[in-house]
């Protein structure tokens, strides 16, 4: 039996009067790089939002290793190993990257920061390279990293990523693709949201397929990969 980290059930989450997720239910289980794909504007972030206490819930489940997170704050969350690398990065631009790094472990009280930061720093060389260099001088696939680095130092159960390629050069992307397979491969289960389906669905075990707030495609990722209503909706064929 797969172990279910993470499982939302009949998500609804409305801005005013605007319905963004209409219904949705995907679940997470352990050691899964599961990606959640859709066009502009499908309620990928609002969903991730939900998940993580920053948007209200309207409607709806949130289960995660278990027991019901719904109405909890993101700080709560994160200590309890929902980790989410937001839209835009959100890097602490006027602290260095090393500073960036202990602030992803500021929830814990263990002794084993420093062994976290080499073992991010392993994946990430070029942020060793810029330890004492401030964030906000580093390019944007390089705060990409940063922010993915500052969320493992959290040691997240779950990692939900939304959009990391988003943004950024052709080598950077696949940079940044490669980097997410590294750190599912190192045991991280992922959440991957992204715009870039052919990506996404490549590395991941499972795929859901976003529409305006509503899930209209689920299942393996390789299935829907060759699938040609997803080819023709989404890999622009
Ligand atoms: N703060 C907000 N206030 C009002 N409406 C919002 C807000 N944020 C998002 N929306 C609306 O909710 C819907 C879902 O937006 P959301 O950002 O979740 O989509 P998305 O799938 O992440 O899109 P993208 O791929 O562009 O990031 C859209 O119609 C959007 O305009
Ligand atoms: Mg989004």
């Amino acid at each position: 039996m797969a172990n279910t980290l993470l499982k939302v059930s009949g998500l609804k989450v409305a801005y005013g009067g605007i319905q963004a997720v209409k219904g949705v239910s995907f679940e997470v289980n352990e050691g899964e790089l599961v990606s959640l794909i859709g066009a502009n504007g499908a309620g990928k972030t609002t969903t991730l939002k939900a998940i993580t206490g920053l948007q209200p819930v309207g409607a709806g489940t949130i289960e995660f290793l278990g027991r019901s997170i719904n109405g909890q704050g993101p700080w709560d969350l994160v200590k309890q190993g929902l980790v989410m690398v937001p839209e835009g990065r959100g890097t602490f631009t006027r602290m260095t990257i090393t500073e960036n790094l202990q602030m992803g472990a500021f929830v814990r009280r263990d002794r084993e920061v420093e062994d976290d930061m080499e073992k991010v720093f392993a994946i990430f060389p070029r942020l060793k390279e810029r330890r004492h260099q401030l964030a906000g001088t580093m390019s944007g696939g390089e705060q990409q990293m940063l922010a993915m680095g500052r969320a493992l130092m959290a040691r997240p159960k779950v990692l939900l990523m939304d959009e990391p390629s988003m943004g950024l050069s052709p080598i950077m992307v696949d940079k940044i693709f490669e980097v997410v397979n590294d750190i599912h491969g190192r045991g991280t289960t992922v959440l991957l949201v992204e715009q870039n389906a052919s990506r996404a669905l490549q590395l991941a075990t499972r795929g859901y397929v976003m529409d305006s707030g509503e899930v209209t495609m689920s299942g393996d990722a390789k299935a829907l990969l060759n699938d040609p209503k997803v080819r023709a909706a989404y890999l622009g064929e």
